[in-house]
């Protein structure tokens, strides 16, 4: 049995907590800005209701022995706040977010020792009752070693497929590879099917190339194909399927654009790597 806290419970976060109640092993707290009454889960193998301690106040938090951060990656000061309490007696803190920045997010609130970055994929959303919606299955990659095992042994007896894999950048900056294109969709407000358009074929391939090369420059092992991959898994999505980026746009909520995008441009900087097409991005979806 561990204490286990999610901080931000929205698509991911209600997920993350599903999976932890199937277990039917952790004391489980979370930590949200409004009071929630009851968490409820469509999985694709039922409905799940949380049972759990639910926490408003970063105040009123204690130490646990695990921190499960969902909440989106511009809110991680909000986040931070909570693991003052929930970190003081040394969790370990795992960050599911996208991006490539997870530790360096948190630094500035807990050990980076103790950090364990996640890449999760998983079709879910929030709906605006509250409860979530998990419409596949769901995959995390964290990096192989002792914090790893123990992350994984958290879920055990759970429906979920978690890799550890001896290249956590890699994966990261391979999933970059997929969001940083994503912004296609947010720029014209247009679903998946917008990539059997040649013309916006060719801007993803460009859009890719600079995430590689920028990744290279990271250290990401990422080769020549992955543009095409990238490209070809949009081309096979059905036409109408919407992510979050658009989603968000859509819905008039703040877009997780320097996070996806942003950072492409600003590592691009450091190592003197013109990053034009993410940087055009950026720029239009901020304004
Ligand atoms: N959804 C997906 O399918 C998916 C798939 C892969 C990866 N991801 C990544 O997973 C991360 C989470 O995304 P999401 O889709 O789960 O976002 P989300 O549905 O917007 O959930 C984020 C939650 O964090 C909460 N939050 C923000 N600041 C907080 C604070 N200070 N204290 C407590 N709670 C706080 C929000 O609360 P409020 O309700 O008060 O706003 C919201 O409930 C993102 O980095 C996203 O890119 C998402």
């Amino acid at each position: 049995m561990a204490r286990v806290a999610v901080v931000g419970v929205g698509a991911i976060g209600g997920v993350l907590a599903s999976l932890l109640e199937t277990t039917g092993s952790h004391e489980i707290t979370l930590c949200t800005r409004r009071e929630m009454e009851a968490l409820t889960v469509k999985t694709p193998d039922g409905v799940v209701s949380v049972r759990a301690r639910n926490l408003t106040d970063p105040k009123q938090a204690n130490a646990v022995d695990w921190v499960l951060v969902a909440t989106k990656t511009y809110d991680a000061a909000g986040a931070g706040e909570w693991l003052r309490g929930l970190a003081k007696d040394g969790a370990s803190v795992a960050v599911v977010q996208n991006g490539v920045e997870h530790r360096e997010r948190f630094a500035p609130y807990v050990d980076a020792e103790r950090i364990v970055p996640v890449v999760i994929d998983c079709p879910v959303e929030r709906l605006a009752d509250g409860s979530v919606v998990q419409r596949g299955k769901v995959t995390m990659k964290v990096q192989e070693g002792p914090l790893g095992g123990e992350f994984r042994e958290l879920f055990k007896g759970s429906k979920v497929e978690i890799e550890l894999v001896d290249d956590f950048k890699t994966a990261a900056w391979r999933k970059l590879c997929t969001n940083a294109a994503g912004a296609i969709n947010a720029l014209t407000m247009k679903p998946a099917g917008v990539f059997h358009d040649e013309a916006v074929g060719r801007l993803a391939l460009g859009m890719i190339a600079e995430v590689v090369a920028v990744g290279r420059a990271e250290g990401a092992r990422l080769d020549d194909s992955v543009g095409q991959q990238v490209l070809d898994l949009y081309r096979g999505q059905p036409a109408d399927s919407v992510n979050s980026l658009l989603a968000d746009r859509m819905a008039g909520r703040r877009m997780e654009t320097d996070a996806r995008n942003g950072v492409i441009v600003r590592l691009g900087e450091t190592h003197g790597i013109a990053t034009p097409l993410n940087w055009m991005a950026v720029t239009v979806l901020e304004a």
